[in-house]
């Protein structure tokens, strides 16, 4: 063997070490890696799953969710909005309390409906109804029945037109793996808001929800993977993400169909 010495061989060992580093942060998110720090927090103004609302240094405000199977359920709904070209709230990771945080970054413009009333006026006044139908399909999917009125925000765009941005998934897959049937959400909100959607001049849309459908299909254990690869190492170990992605492997492909023949069967109707 020939002998480089040890400055030599340590300087191999920088260089080597430093490309490993490099390659780890490659491979580590914007989202994980640069999670802006909270340094300001305010109590939660509604809601029972959130911790509250936490400022940065440079005044980007985020609600905040702690809960490790929580975070990894904001994540997966919003990405999922997102995939399927859904107004949501958009994900981060934070920071907070020494910890890795799930964050909904504060949306501008957000009108805050203090009556059943007024809440109604505005889904009357949404611009996006289709926006309905679209996330219906990812929340059968994921088996979220928590869509309630105000699981959504109503943003007042420069226009004065309202859109609808689907916002808390905390309850859907994975707090509960499987998740729940179809058929057994009848009663949660999900069905009883999609119940009163023609009083609020909501149509069910039928091609809409399939579409959906189709591109969830494509979002196959791979893409979980990928997703999960991007998040902090806290949330999988506390969320148990490996078992995750083996249910979403096996099982996701399959749960999509049956939303979908679901959805042809008119739904809950
Ligand atoms: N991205 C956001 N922008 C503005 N307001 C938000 C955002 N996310 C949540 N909120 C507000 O915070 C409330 C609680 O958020 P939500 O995710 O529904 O938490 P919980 O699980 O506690 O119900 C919402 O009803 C909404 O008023
Ligand atoms: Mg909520």
């Amino acid at each position: 063997m020939i002998n480089i010495g040890r400055r030599a061989r340590t300087a191999c060992d920088t260089a080597r070490n430093k490309t490993i580093l490099r390659e780890e942060v490659g491979k580590m998110s914007q989202a994980t890696l640069f999670a802006p720090d909270i340094i300001r927090y305010y109590p939660a103004q509604s809601g029972v799953d959130n911790a509250g609302i936490g400022e940065t240094a440079h005044g980007e405000r985020f609600l905040l969710k702690t809960d490790a199977t929580v975070c990894l359920a904001e994540y997966v709904g919003a990405s999922l909005c997102q995939s399927v070209g859904v107004p949501c709230g958009q994900p981060a990771v934070v920071n907070y309390r020494g910890r890795k945080a799930f964050g909904s970054r504060l949306e501008a413009g957000v009108e805050s409906p203090s009556s059943d009333a007024e809440i109604i006026d505005l889904v009357r006044e949404c611009g996006n109804k289709t926006i309905f139908s679209a996330v219906l399909a990812a929340d059968l999917a994921i088996g979220n029945n928590d869509r309630h009125w105000g699981n959504w925000l109503y943003q007042r765009r420069p226009d004065g037109s309202v859109i609808a941005r689907a916002i808390d998934f905390s309850r859907a897959w994975p707090t509960v793996v499987p998740p729940l049937e179809c058929h057994a959400m009848r009663g949660h909100n999900t069905q009883t808001s999609f119940a009163i959607w023609p009083g609020l001049g909501i149509t069910y849309d039928e091609t809409t929800a399939l579409n959906v459908c189709s591109t969830l299909e494509r979002m196959n254990g791979e893409w979980l993977s990928d997703l999960f690869e991007d998040l902090p190492v806290d949330w999988m170990i506390s969320g148990s993400g490996p078992e995750l992605c083996a249910w979403w492997g096996e099982s996701w492909a399959g749960r999509v169909a049956e939303v979908r023949d679901f959805l042809k069967s008119g739904a809950w109707q």
